[in-house]
Formats: structure tokens, sequence, C-alpha cells
């Protein structure tokens, strides 16, 4: 399939690159480099051997849009390109609403424009918000707390009332939960420009020496260690759903939501007990306040997207710890 990947330089952009370029399809690029490095394409050349189109650009310029779909005629879009820290979007909404909704609006009209019918959207676990109960399924009510989550909220909506519209569209939500990990070359993963807001890349930092500690944000949580639970999701794994979507997009109509996770959890002990594993190091923690916004646990449901996308997740903990500590190592001055 000929397939439009705007935000395709990012962390799970590269990755899904990787698999979309393993499985043949051709692909184009739309990024404006406002959070990933200028060399992520060649990196995904060199590891996939096969050629791969780029256009350095906005999701939110109309015109650019108009003329990749006329020349590159995309069969699918899978949608990327927007802002995601949280903290960021409560100080700066506008912006969030510029880039996430706009961002999304324009790109529709530019794919109806071109009768292009298929859409796989980076959505995200924050727009389920308080667990009502847990694991989440799709049919949790939806209540996201932050400024961000509401953009991934209406961005679902408004892709949802498109694939509604005409009988032949098909928009598929993936609700990522906490993606982590890297590429096993080791030469794609995730690089936060400034200072990382995750705890993977904080973790890797702190085994590094870059940083003293890591602070852990609330050891009195209702859980067995006191510390938060989340679903850490390997990138590689995340990359591979989008395939899986991809599969099912071209031949379902509709929109359909679907929790991408392992459907496990774990706490920040037991993830900085995996990092010390993989890196052999020690990782000093420091307890600190419980931080705003934060729910004490959070764990997909995934059957659904087992069932109906026939996708699993298959990188466990230890997996995840090594190659974000081999990325590092080779990246940033292990
Ligand atoms: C994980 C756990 C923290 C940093 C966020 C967004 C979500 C999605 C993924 C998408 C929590 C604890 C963290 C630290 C810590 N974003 N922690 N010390 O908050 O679950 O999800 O990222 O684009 O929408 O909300 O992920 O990695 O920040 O935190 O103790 O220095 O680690 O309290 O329990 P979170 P996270």
């Amino acid at each position: 399939m000929r397939v439009l990947v705007t935000g395709g330089a990012g962390y799970i952009g590269s990755h899904t690159l990787l698999e979309l370029l393993a499985q043949g399809h051709e692909v184009c690029v739309l990024d404006n480099y406002a959070n990933a490095a200028p060399d992520v394409l060649d990196r995904v050349r060199a590891l996939s051997n096969r050629p791969l189109r780029d256009e350095t650009g906005d999701v939110r310029d109309r015109s650019r849009l108009d003329k990749i779909m006329d020349d590159f005629a995309p069969e699918a879009v899978i949608h990327f390109a927007g802002l995601k820290a949280v903290g960021e979007s409560g100080t700066n909404p506008l912006g969030y609403y510029d880039v996430n909704i706009n961002g999304t609006l324009t790109l529709l009209q530019a794919m109806q424009r071109a009768d292009c019918k298929r859409i796989i959207f980076s959505s995200s676990a924050t727009v389920y918000g308080e667990p009502q109960y847990l694991p989440y399924d799709e049919a949790h009510p939806l209540n996201p707390m932050s400024v961000y989550g509401r953009t991934k909220l209406m961005a679902e909506q408004i892709l949802t009332d498109w694939a509604a519209a005409q009988p032949d569209r098909a928009t598929v939500l993936l609700r990522y939960f906490n993606p982590v990990g890297a590429h096993p070359s080791a030469d794609l993963g995730e690089d936060p420009r400034d200072t990382p807001n995750n705890l993977m890349p904080l973790i890797a930092q702190v085994a590094t020496g870059k940083r003293e500690a890591l602070q852990v944000y609330g050891d009195d949580y209702d859980t067995p260690d006191g510390t938060g639970l989340r679903d850490y999701i390997h990138v590689v794994d995340l990359a591979r759903a989008h395939l899986a979507a991809l599969s099912y997009a071209a031949t379902q109509s509709g929109a359909r939501p679907f929790n991408i996770g392992t459907g496990q959890n774990y706490s920040v002990r037991e993830m900085v007990q995996a990092f010390e594993k993989a890196s052999g190091r020690k990782i000093p923690t420091i307890n600190s306040p419980r931080r705003d916004g934060d729910v004490a646990a959070m764990q997909a449901d995934a059957r659904r997207a087992n069932r109906e996308l026939g996708w699993q997740a298959t990188h466990g903990l230890d997996d995840m710890a090594a190659s974000t500590w081999a990325w590092q190592t080779k990246n940033h001055n292990g």
C-alpha cells in the first residue's frame, strides 16, 4: 500500500517506518522536526535498505498536503504528528489545540479532497482518565484529565464523525499505553529534546550519570510496593500494531478504538530494578511527593486488539530495559 506517515521521524513513527518498509509498503513521511532528530530517516533507510520519500513540512499546511496527496496519492495515512507533553499542554493550551486539532482537521480535509479513505490515529490511554475499573476496556468512560488528553479525545471524535459520513471510510484509533524501549539495532529510540518527562528516559539518564537520582513520585499509593503501576509497551510491538491496523482498515469501514498495551503492569520500583539488571548499574532513587494528575494504576485490556487485529505484544520487561540501555549507551555516551 502507499502510506503517508505524518510525524514519521519521531520515536514511534520511526519504528513504524521500519515495519512498513519491511513489509514492502511504499512510504512517504511528512515531519516538521519539532521533536525529532534530522538524521532519523537516514538511519531508517540504512536499516531497511529501502527507498523512503520524505517531505519537511507541517501537518497544518494545507497546500503542502494537497501537493503530497497529488504527487504520492496515498491509499492510507498514519497520523502521528502532534504535541504530547502533558504538563506543557496545560501552560500552552492553544498551541496544543492548534497542532493536534487543526493538524488533524487539515489532514482530513486534504485526504477528503484526494479521496483517501483510511487513517490510523495515534491516540492515548490518557483519554480514559481516572479509572472507574481496571483493566480499562474500550467501553470505559472517557474523561481525560489534561489538555493533551482532551486534544486526543476531540481528535478521536472528529475522526469518528468523518468515518461515519461515508460508508467506505475507515478510521482506526490506537490508544497507546506507556511506550518504552528501542529498536534492537540501537540506532532508533526515544530522543527527548529537552528534559524528559517520562520514566524510562529519566532512569536511563540516571544510569549514565547525567542525573544523580530518580525521583519516585509517590510511594504511598494503594499498590503492592506503594509506587505507581503502568502498562509499559515495547515500541517495536507498538509499531507492529500499526501494521495490523492498516490491514484491518483495508477491509473494514467505520471508526474503531483499540487499546495497545500488554495487559500487564509494573511499578516504578520494578522498572528501576529491571534497568539495574540490564545496565549493571545502581539507580539511586529519592522518594518524592506524588505528581499532580497521576493515577495509582493503569492497565490495558488488550483483548479487542488481540481478537480483531490479530496483534499481541511479544516483548517483555527485560527487553524493554535492555534495548533502552543499548540505545542510550550507543548514542548518548553511556
Ligand atoms: C510513569 C510512572 C510516574 C517520572 C504519560 C502521559 C501519557 C502518555 C505516556 C503520551 C508514573 C512515575 C515518572 C519520574 C516517577 N503520553 N515517575 N518519576 O504519566 O503514565 O503517562 O506518558 O504521549 O499520556 O500521561 O508516564 O513515564 O511520566 O510515568 O516516579 O521522574 O513513573 O509517577 O507512575 P505516565 P510517565
